[in-house]
């Protein structure tokens, strides 16, 4: 069955807003090489297109984690279902997620990662919904906050559909 669902953020609000996110990163990483590491499979339309305007060296890798299942609540359970190919070890890693919502997936994943010595280790988000939050972890950069609704499109799902949206919908359930 088709949701409804309703244009929250713009595709052109997005691509800019993911620019300036680039500009900003650009110039706090000068000087350095960043790694980025995507967390499937949500965070890899924001990569690709935040890494396109990064001007500094930049090296990709990917790591999916689950906690939810094919559905809107939290099953608590955060579980690797991919790990990375190469070590992190004295690489600036910059963690890309599409959201943050109760801060579970990230609180767990960062301790996880800070084990494996990286030379610094950020978080960058396109979306942080605060009202949700229950874990306490630092969110380096934010693209755009958003109210505690379902959202979907550039790369968030509902039941995995509607990743391929240009702009950031609200589901209507
Ligand atoms: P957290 O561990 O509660 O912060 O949840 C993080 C993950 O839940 C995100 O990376 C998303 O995959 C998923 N998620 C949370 N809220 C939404 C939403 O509104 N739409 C789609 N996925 C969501
Ligand atoms: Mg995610």
């Amino acid at each position: 069955m088709a949701e409804k669902i309703s244009v929250l953020i713009s595709e052109e609000a997005v691509a800019e807003r993911i620019h300036e996110m680039a500009v900003q990163i650009s110039r706090d990483y000068e000087g350095r090489q960043i790694h980025m590491i995507c967390v499937l499979k949500g965070g890899v339309f924001f990569m690709t297109e935040l890494s396109k305007h990064v001007e500094v060296p930049c090296s990709l890798d990917f790591m999916a984690v689950s906690s939810y299942g094919d559905s809107t609540v939290s099953s608590g359970i955060v579980k690797i279902q991919k790990d990375l190919d190469e070590s992190i070890e004295g690489k600036d890693v910059l963690v890309v997620e599409d959201i943050v919502d109760s801060g579970r997936t990230l609180s767990w994943l960062l301790k996880a990662l800070q084990q494996r010595k990286p030379n610094s280790l950020k978080l960058c988000t396109l979306l942080d919904k605060p009202d949700r939050r229950r874990f306490d972890i630092t969110v380096d950069y934010t693209g755009f906050e958003v109210p505690d609704v379902f959202v979907v499109g550039y790369g968030l799902d509902y039941q995995q559909r509607y990743r391929n949206l240009p702009y950031i919908g609200a589901v209507e359930i």
